[in-house]
């Protein structure tokens, strides 16, 4: 089935109405800023005027959505997962609890995010691929779990976000084998995509 047949075959009978998220326990900034270095995010992102290879701290600490960072911390984790390889360091894990702390400390706040937008996060499950490897409401590939079915780790924004960065070497190790292209998000595309797996359209 073509992508577009996927969607529309989605949306007929699904009443969408957006899930009010739980709350974020509020992190903590310092803890977080220790996490930064012990999750070797300071090799890379460095006080600005030092070189590194990643943007400097500066620029990452900045008034943000928590979803809206959980969308930039998907997009760079293929590149920090072929680095820390090179390196022969392990892939960082990070707890809920911990994310939320480096969010506090990257200044990303759930109030920031905007109420999703149904129809976009619809089209963003099939136009971001995530259909190419995981079923949703039984559509699509069978790599992966089915989306519907993984509801608890969708939110609050730090649940999602530390879901997503465990996910990210098997996904990697995955995407590589099948020659799938890893995903970018932008914007609001995370923040819509996570509304619409949490609403009501993937009940059976
Ligand atoms: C191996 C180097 C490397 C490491 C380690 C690393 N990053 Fe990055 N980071 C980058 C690069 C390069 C970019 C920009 C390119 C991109 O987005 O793909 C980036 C981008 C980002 C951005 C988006 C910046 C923007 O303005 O959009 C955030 C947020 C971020 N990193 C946070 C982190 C956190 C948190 C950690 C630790 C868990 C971390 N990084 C570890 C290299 C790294
Ligand atoms: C290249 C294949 C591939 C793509 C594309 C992909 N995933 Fe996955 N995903 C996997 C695999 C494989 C697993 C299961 C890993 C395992 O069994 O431990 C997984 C697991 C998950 C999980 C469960 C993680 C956990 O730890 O419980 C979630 C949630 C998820 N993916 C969401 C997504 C979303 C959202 C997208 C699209 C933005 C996406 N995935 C795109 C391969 C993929």
């Amino acid at each position: 089935m073509r992508p577009a047949g996927i969607a529309s075959c989605l949306l007929a009978g699904a009443l969408l109405v957006a899930a009010p998220a739980p709350a974020q326990a509020p992190g903590d900034a310092a803890r977080g800023r220790g996490l930064f270095a012990g999750k070797h995010c300071a090799r890379c992102h460095r006080p600005s005027g030092q070189p590194g290879a990643g943007p400097a701290l500066g620029q990452l600490r900045r008034p943000q959505g928590a979803y809206e960072l959980a969308g930039r911390l998907w997009n760079h984790a293929p590149a920090m997962f072929t680095a820390l390889t090179q390196e022969r360091l392990d892939w960082p894990t990070i707890s809920a609890a911990e994310m939320g702390d480096l969010m506090a400390y990257l200044h990303a706040d759930p109030r920031r995010d905007p109420a999703p937008d149904l129809g976009k996060g619809q089209l963003a499950l099939v136009g971001k691929g995530c259909l190419k490897c995981h079923s949703f409401r039984r559509e699509g590939g069978r790599v992966g779990p089915d989306l519907a079915a993984q509801r608890a780790s969708y939110a609050p924004p730090a649940t999602w976000a530390a879901t997503m960065w465990g996910h990210t070497p098997r996904m990697a190790a995955a995407a590589i084998q099948r020659g799938v292209l890893y995903p970018r998000f932008s914007g609001h595309e995370m923040v819509n995509l996570i509304g619409f797996l949490r609403s009501g359209a993937g009940a059976p």
